[in-house]
């Protein structure tokens, strides 16, 4: 289901996210790829920039389902910290069922920049 939208005609990497807000709805989002590479967009903030677009601004937990179990990269980390410093992080991997772990995006990104 989250990876519904998945575009990745690139890198056949297919992500999904399914971000939590703190209203109790739940926001989508899928990597969005492009010819030039680095405009590819991940799954996680896909599902923020929907999130927060539709006016939400705070945020419990998100879960991240690939087929590796992928963690978040760097700059999705960063757009996370952003909006959510005590996020709840789950990675999940497609073929099986539940998170495969669970972090807090302090773990995973301590020392941030923030202004
Ligand atoms: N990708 C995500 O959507 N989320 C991640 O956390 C890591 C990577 C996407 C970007 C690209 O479309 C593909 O996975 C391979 O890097």
């Amino acid at each position: 289901m989250a990876r519904r939208g998945v575009y990745a005609p690139y890198s056949k990497f297919r992500v999904g996210a399914a971000l939590l807000a703190s209203s109790g709805k739940v926001y989508h989002g899928s990597n969005v790829e492009n010819a030039s590479y680095g405009l590819t967009v991940c799954a996680e903030r896909v599902a923020f920039f929907n999130a927060v677009s539709a006016g939400e601004r705070r945020f419990v937990a998100i879960a991240v389902v690939s087929d590796g179990a992928a963690t978040p990269c760097g700059a999705c980390r960063q757009v996370m910290a952003e909006f959510a410093p005590k996020l709840r992080i789950l990675v999940a991997e497609a073929k099986r069922r539940g998170p495969v772990r669970t972090f807090l995006l302090d773990e995973l990104l301590p020392s941030r920049f923030s202004l």
